[in-house]
Formats: structure tokens, C-alpha cells, sequence
């Protein structure tokens, strides 16, 4: 049974889904980088399962780089994933797929390869990973990109000068996640981050995109910090400090993350990642 969470989560999408696209500046950006990081790693996956596929882009990346791979896109909602049906060729259309990613329907050992672009912020990393450590086949590769700690820590500031509840979630530390990945029983993680600066003419709209993101906390979370027109004029006060010229900035730091499933018959991972020395940032293996 789907819980309320899950169900918050799907009609956030849901009524998203139309409009995704046009305003995704931030998700495409990761979604391209993530598509380039392909390149680095030396594998012919058959089966790909893209988590969280949402409208698609990373499908039809997914589908452009591997031309003989059938990629599936899955999504916790089914109107994400109608405009996801869209990506392709005539001849050429990814699987489709309405499932949790905490609880995926498929075998064990099933799929070679999982790409997840901006989806595990919404989710239990844990209980993600396991499920996909399960249904990876031995040798296959996870592929992530997620939120970490420093995003919109300029709201998070300005909220924090007006009350102690918690307004914008608490991101999970590229190393934690690390640490995750290793105790779900991944082999060789590989984690790096990158920094990334979006303008915004007006407070409101960078409170609109933290929705957007997953950022906004769960009802229960902000009971003690509900938004009054007093608050709100403070937080807007105090995040005004940080305009830059013409614009507000907000941070998004951004989390890369890959690990093996261990080919346990071979005793080894079965891939091979290369990283361009300009590629590489703040590396944790
Ligand atoms: C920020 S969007 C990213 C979509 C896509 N990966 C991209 O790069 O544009 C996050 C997506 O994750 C999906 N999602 C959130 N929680 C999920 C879950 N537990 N299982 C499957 N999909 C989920 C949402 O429905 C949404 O489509």
C-alpha cells in the first residue's frame, strides 16, 4: 500500500507534469552532466533502468548513448511518465514503468545498470539502495545524482535569523552517502560534487522552485514555524541581503555518485571507470 508521503510526492508530480519540462532548467543541467559521465565508464548494459525517469530527458539520453539497450523509465507518477512516452524514435520507445523506487517490481538480479537523476532526495537513500543492489545483476553499475547540504543554504540562513523550525529540508552528505552505499553492500563508491548558482529576481520564487526540488519539509516538520505575512516579510528582509546586482542567487550543491554491484563469482567489479583529470572536483573513493 502507497503511503501519505508517497501520495503527497505523486500528486506533487502529477500536477507537475505538463509544465516540467519548460521550467527544469536545473534538473536538465545535472540530467546532461550525469549523461556525460557515461563516457568514463566501459560497459555494454543490456537492460537500464532509469529511476525517477520523471518526463523523460535522461530516457532519451539513456537510449542516444546505448542504441541497443532497452531503457526503461520508471516513476512514482504515472503523468510524468505519459510525457515520457513521448521520448524516442518511432521505432524506438522506452519501457514504462509506475513503481516506488523503494519497492521495485522486478527479480533479483534483473537489470545492468540504474541511472537516477534527482530522485533520491525524495526518497530513503538506504532503503533505495538496497532495492537497487537487489536488482542489479552482478557486475552492474548505479549511477546518481542528488542534492547535498549547501543547497539554498541562503533561505536556509534567512530562515534560520526568523524562527528555529526547520523550513528547508537537510540535504545528506556526499560522504553519508558514501557511507550508505558501502553498508547496502555496493562496491567501490565513488562520490564528487558540484556547485551550481541560480538567479532569481524575487524570494518567492526561489520558495516556489524549493517545492519544486523537494526541498519544503513535511507538514509536521514546519508546524512550529507556520508562515505568517510577519515572518514571511523577515525572511524576505533577511534573504535581500544576499542580492548580487540585479539578482538573488540560490546554491544547489549537486552530488554524483556511482558504485558496483561485486561480481561475487569473480570476486570483482565487473566495469571500469575512467575520469577525465578536468573532470575531477572534490572526489571522495
Ligand atoms: C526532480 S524530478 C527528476 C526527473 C528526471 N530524472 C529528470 O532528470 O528530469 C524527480 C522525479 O522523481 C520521482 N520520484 C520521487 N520519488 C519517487 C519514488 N519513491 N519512486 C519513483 N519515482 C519517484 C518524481 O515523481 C519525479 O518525476
Amino acid at each position: 500500500m502507497i503511503n501519505l508521503e508517497r501520495k503527497r510526492i505523486q500528486k506533487h508530480f502529477d500536477v507537475k507534469a505538463q509544465s516540467y519540462e519548460s521550467s527544469a532548467v536545473l534538473q536538465k543541467e545535472v540530467c546532461n552532466r550525469m549523461l556525460e559521465r557515461l563516457s568514463w565508464v566501459k560497459i555494454r548494459p543490456e537492460i537500464i533502468l532509469d529511476a525517477g525517469a520523471g518526463t523523460g530527458w535522461g530516457t532519451r539520453g539513456l537510449m542516444d548513448y546505448y542504441k541497443s539497450s532497452k531503457v526503461i523509465a520508471m516513476d512514482l507518477s504515472l503523468s510524468m511518465l505519459q510525457q515520457a512516452r513521448r521520448k524516442g524514435g518511432v521505432f524506438r520507445k522506452p519501457g514504462l514503468l509506475c513503481a516506488d523506487a523503494e519497492r521495485l517490481p522486478f527479480a533479483d538480479s534483473s537489470v545492468d545498470m540504474v541511472f537516477s537523476n534527482l530522485m533520491l532526495q525524495w526518497c530513503d537513500p538506504k532503503k533505495t539502495f538496497k532495492e537497487f543492489l537487489r536488482i542489479l545483476k552482478p557486475g552492474g553499475l548505479l549511477m546518481f545524482s542528488t542534492f547535498g547540504p549547501d543547497t539554498l543554504k541562503e533561505l536556509r540562513h534567512s530562515w534560520s535569523v526568523v524562527d528555529d523550525a526547520k523550513h528547508v529540508n537537510e540535504f545528506i552528505d556526499m560522504h553519508d552517502l558514501g557511507d550508505d552505499l558501502m553498508s547496502s553492500g555496493f562496491a567501490e563508491p565513488v562520490m564528487d560534487m558540484d556547485m551550481m548558482t541560480l538567479t532569481y529576481d524575487d524570494v518567492m520564487t526561489v520558495m516556489t522552485d524549493l517545492k519544486a526540488i523537494g526541498a519544503n519539509t513535511p507538514m509536521k516538520d514546519n508546524m512550529r514555524g507556520l508562515l505568517t505575512p510577519g515572518k514571511l516579510k523577515q525572511v524576505i528582509a533577511q534573504y535581500e541581503t544576499f542580492r548580487n546586482e540585479n539578482y538573488l542567487p540560490a546554491s544547489f550543491e549537486i552530488v554524483y555518485g556511482h558504485a558496483w554491484k561485486v561480481d561475487k563469482k569473480n570476486r570483482q567489479v565487473s566495469g571500469e571507470i575512467k575520469i577525465p583529470v578536468k573532470d575531477i572536483g572534490a572526489i571522495k573513493k
